[in-house]
């Protein structure tokens, strides 16, 4: 059973210039759910998650919307939306280092974010941030606040994103290839930490990822995305497991495992121009795709149990 949205997109269309390079996006965000996006490079999930956050001033929407707890944020002026998801929604990046400054303490900069939000208070300063380490199962909080942040390793400088997250209150963090700079024992820890985080504050997460088998570790739903579309949408088993769109079935095909065998791979690419009005993205690289594909209309079928998808490969055709 779904819980109460926070975010919702509905229609979702956005690009850098006239044409949509975001196409029809349309999910709901549960409290406390962890919602992951997945697909090639190129797919668009970057794209997606910079229209939600609204920071990329290259980027429009050209139609559709976004709703956080109910409040429309396309058509808001631009100063209250920027206000309302630095309130909300925090962001976890790609490169650690990017979400603070190297060489300024941590201290001086949770201070100074802090007060930014209004949300500074010198008494209980101290005591606050050491109750968010702990959540995270960050130790030595005055040891840390002391550092600055190209001291501290990739992961570590991750999670102190989060507890800065938890500080300010915010409600949803979004985080583009949170893992990907990380070598593959940081990065589980990361991953624990981040259903940790939603597990003891409730914080809903948007993940953006490349890799499945985090999408199934974190994900409550998954969102594989194609050319700018969600071409498949479920809770992550029935979507890893009981995938329904040929797209979904490659991707999961492709993933190397250990016994020594090389899958067969994808061929090709995914377009980089956007989705077109009429057609299947996929149709050239589909090994299902029949005529009926070039010329079908882009449509998520239900196909039970909250799992929908923009085809199903059967007959050759879309769902
Ligand atoms: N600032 C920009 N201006 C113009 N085009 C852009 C810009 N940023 C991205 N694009 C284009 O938008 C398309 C989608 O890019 P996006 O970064 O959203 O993909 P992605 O799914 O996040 O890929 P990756 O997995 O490599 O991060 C690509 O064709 C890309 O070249
Ligand atoms: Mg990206």
């Amino acid at each position: 059973m779904m819980k109460e949205p926070i975010l919702t997109v509905a229609g979702l269309c956005a690009g850098y210039g006239e044409k949509p390079m975001v196409s029809d996006v349309s999910f709901a965000l549960g409290q406390g759910e962890i919602f992951c996006i997945v697909g090639e490079s190129g797919c668009g999930k970057s794209t997606l998650l910079k229209a939600i956050l609204g920071a990329a001033p290259e980027l429009r929407v050209l139609g559709g919307s976004i709703a956080l707890r109910g409040e429309e944020l396309t058509a808001m002026p631009e100063a209250r939306r920027r206000k309302l998801c630095t309130e909300k929604m925090g962001m976890v990046f790609q490169n650690p280092g990017s979400a603070f400054n190297p060489i300024r303490s941590y201290k001086k900069q949770f201070i100074e974010t802090l007060k930014s939000h209004g949300a500074y208070r010198p008494n209980s300063f101290l005591s606050q941030v050491r109750e968010a380490f702990d959540k995270l199962g960050l130790e030595d909080c005055q040891r840390i606040l002391q550092s600055c942040p190209y001291e501290m390793s990739g992961g570590m400088n991750q999670r102190i994103a989060m507890a800065l997250a938890l500080l300010l209150g915010q409600e949803i963090l979004l985080a583009d290839e949170p893992t990907s700079a990380l070598d593959a024992t940081v990065q589980m820890q990361m991953a624990r930490e981040l259903r940790r985080l939603r597990d003891v504050s409730g914080i809903a997460q948007i993940i953006v990822t490349h890799n499945l088998a985090l999408a199934e570790y974190l994900g409550d739903r998954i969102a594989v995305m194609y050319a700018g579309r969600v071409v498949e949408l479920g809770k992550a088993d029935q979507v890893l497991f009981s995938p329904r769109h040929p797209y979904t079935k490659s991707l999961i095909e492709a993933i190397p495992s250990l016994d020594g065998k090389m899958p067969a791979g994808l061929p090709g690419s995914p377009p980089m121009t956007g989705p077109e009005p009429r057609g299947c993205e996929f149709c050239p690289r589909c090994p299902r795709a029949g005529q009926a594909c070039k010329t079908a209309a882009y449509a998520l079928a239900d196909t039970g149990g909250g799992h929908f998808a923009a085809c199903t490969g059967e007959k050759g055709g879309a769902a």
